[in-house]
């Protein structure tokens, strides 16, 4: 039996209840949302689907009682506001930090042994207030960023050279904003470098619109994303329940690797029933380095107005 808490029934965490109930992807999903019935309508919804799909997972929602979610193998949190045209994603912090604590206090309290998936904003800084506030082995607590900045990146690629996006394998690193590094270098198209079939300048576009990705979504929408979101947390959540031991692109706290210690960065790790079992340290150039440690300042910018909030 493996059973998924996911906080907040919004966009986000309903794309990917909606995703794990699909493909089946764990036995119980309980989403858990403070808007009185909100969680328990759109989980009734979800429900409604699995005669069509022919999924058995079984979709619960309760209006703000932790007790349901007793027992969770995943925790998954999405609640906290999303970003209005005009907003980094930074600009989240003090509203975000407060309900990051409280719902991961309140999640880990019925389910001390599960692991913790950060996709509230700004990212970076609030996987580690999740970590400070859950007080357990950070191998088990991180966030989703890369699989969704490579995964545009990749279906950018796709786009540009009129190929399958399954074919495209992406490493991008660092923190999820428009400081993030996506790495040309470790890019490639069933193994042909990306570099020999793209020219520079215009590799060198696709980056950047990378980079301001989510940022695009907010400008056609009005809001931020959350299809592509939704369905990468739903990946990582399968990595470890099925204990696939698959690399990818996750928000990790760094204990002295790439240089940097008591941060939480995206690089690639293994990703398996213990959370993260690896993480990989690949070998940077000179501008590969010092872009990622650019990343990295942006992201302790904001790891200081966390600590002059003092909740912990
Ligand atoms: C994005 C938000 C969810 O990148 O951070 O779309």
């Amino acid at each position: 039996m493996s059973k998924i808490t996911v906080i907040g029934a919004g966009n986000v965490g309903a794309t990917c209840v909606d995703v794990l109930a699909t493909r089946e992807i764990c036995n119980e999903v309980v989403v858990i949302d403070i808007k009185e019935n909100f969680a328990d309508g759109k989980a009734l919804d979800i429900w409604e689907t699995s005669p069509v799909f022919g999924s058995d997972t079984r979709v619960t929602g309760v209006t703000n009682d932790y007790t349901k979610t007793a027992d969770s193998d995943i925790v998954i949190i999405t609640s906290g506001i999303p970003r209005k045209p005009g907003m980094s994603r930074d600009d989240l912090i003090s509203t975000n930090a407060n309900i990051v604590k409280s719902v991961t206090g309140q999640a880990i309290k019925y389910s001390p042994n599960a692991i913790i998936i950060v996709v509230a904003n700004p990212l970076d800084v609030m996987t580690y207030t999740a970590y400070l506030t859950a007080k357990i082995d950070s191998r088990k607590v991180f966030g989703m960023a890369g699989i969704l900045d490579t995964a545009r990146f990749r279906s950018f690629l796709a786009l540009e050279l009129d190929i399958s996006p399954k074919d495209i394998q992406t490493l991008l690193m660092g923190g999820h904003g428009d400081t993030m590094v996506p790495l040309p270098r470790y890019t490639t198209v069933a193994g042909i470098p990306i570099t020999q079939l793209i020219k520079k300048e215009r590799l060198d576009e696709i980056i950047q619109r990378t980079k301001v990705g989510g940022g695009e979504i907010v400008k056609l929408l009005g809001t931020s994303a959350w299809y592509a979101p939704g369905a990468a947390v739903a990946q990582m959540a399968e990595a470890i329940l099925n204990d696939q031991k698959r690399i990818f692109p996750c928000c990790t706290l760094l204990k002295g690797e790439y240089g940097l210690e008591n941060i939480y960065l995206g690089v690639p790790v293994k990703l398996g029933k213990n959370g993260i079992e690896q993480i990989i340290e690949i070998e940077l150039n000179e501008e590969e380095k010092a872009d990622m440690n650019r990343s990295a300042e942006s992201v302790k910018g904001v790891m200081k107005v966390l600590d002059d909030m003092k909740l912990f």
